[in-house]
């Protein structure tokens, strides 16, 4: 048939690509606006664990509420199921609260430099631990991606930061000190635990047939329960009330709109997340999620004003030069 019909296939081909697109500009707009009132939010109010919990409660109740109305059918799941998910949920766990403890330390573009280097640790992971290798042009793709993505988030504001981790070659003493750094530390956790994560839950979702929407609330709330206990024990309900305070006396009674947008926004960019990553590997959504970084950096630079310089354009335009080198060199 596809013989017969070159047409209707490659008809069939462009629509799979139109709605990969399209996932993936819903992703990265929701993302923006999760990053944008994240930072806020961590800004008046210093406590990544309590808002790190309140982004999967705020998932969980939305999807329990979903299932319960009937507005999206619930996923069939048994013990096996959610047995399966555990250790997928524990990278969930330690990859969200890593990275949103490295964000409430630092500008929103130091982090996402140090994220954009996920895609070079999917391919690590999966070529030392799950034994997958890619063709050569493949590794060589993800030089412009993850440098160009990393250039174009350096700033004068970080690059003093940066400044002590990235020439570390030839100063042992600076590239210690960066491991004990929470925001570097964090970024980098976050990242070996996402590249787990993601690989898991392709493999889960392929097995179970639980659709990308199903799986990732699945995922939200076994990891609300995983977290939950730690966020009590590391911060704590009075060291919470005593900061609430402190916030809405600072920005006033409508801080809790800012608290419920980075929720409910978490949970909405990573559901089209999973959505996406249902019909693509794992290094592709790696890519998608660094790729992602630069429209987070563009729209944290002119909310938060932070200054730009034309290298950071320049470290743009190399790391989209990259992925259409990276399309090109999976075919
Ligand atoms: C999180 O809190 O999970 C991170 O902010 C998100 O990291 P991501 O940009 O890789 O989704």
């Amino acid at each position: 048939e596809s013989v017969a019909f070159p047409d209707h296939e490659a008809r069939v081909a462009a629509a799979q690509k139109l709605k990969i697109g399209i996932y993936f500009a819903t992703w990265w707009a929701l993302n923006v606006v999760f990053n944008i009132y994240n930072k806020k939010v961590l800004n008046a109010f210093p406590y990544p664990w309590l808002t790190s919990t309140l982004s999967l409660a705020a998932g969980s109740l939305i999807m329990l509420v979903s299932w319960a109305a009937r507005v999206t059918a619930a996923p069939k799941t048994d013990l096996e199921f959610w047995k399966a998910l555990a250790p997928v949920a524990v990278a969930h766990t330690i990859g969200h609260v890593a990275a949103t403890v490295s964000m409430s330390k630092v500008a929103v573009s130091f982090t996402h430099i140090i994220k954009s280097g996920e895609p070079a640790f999917s391919v690590l992971v999966s070529r030392f631990v799950l034994g997958e290798r890619f063709p050569v042009p493949v590794y060589l793709s993800l030089v412009p991606i993850i440098g160009g993505c990393a250039l174009a988030a350096l700033t004068e504001l970080n690059f003093d930061m940066t400044g002590s981790y990235l020439p570390t070659c030839g100063n042992f003493g600076a590239f210690i000190h960066s491991f004990d750094d929470p925001s570097f530390m964090g970024a980098m956790i976050s990242n070996l635990a996402f590249v787990f994560r993601n690989s898991f839950s392709k493999r889960g979702m392929k097995v179970t047939s639980v659709s990308g929407m199903n799986y990732y609330a699945c995922l939200s709330v076994l990891s609300l329960l995983i977290l939950l206990p730690f966020a009590i024990g590391v911060e704590g309900p009075q060291v919470w009330a005593a900061g609430w305070r402190e916030a809405i006396s600072q920005i006033g009674p409508h801080f809790v709109w800012w608290v419920a947008a980075q929720s409910v926004f978490y949970h909405l960019y990573n559901q089209v997340s999973y959505m996406s990553l249902d019909e693509i590997s794992p290094l592709t959504f790696s890519i998608g999620n660094t790729m992602k970084r630069i429209s987070v950096i563009v729209s944290s630079v002119i909310v938060f004003h932070t200054p730009v310089r034309p290298s950071n354009a320049l470290g743009a335009a190399i790391a989209i030069l990259g992925t259409f080198l990276y399309s090109q060199a999976k075919q």
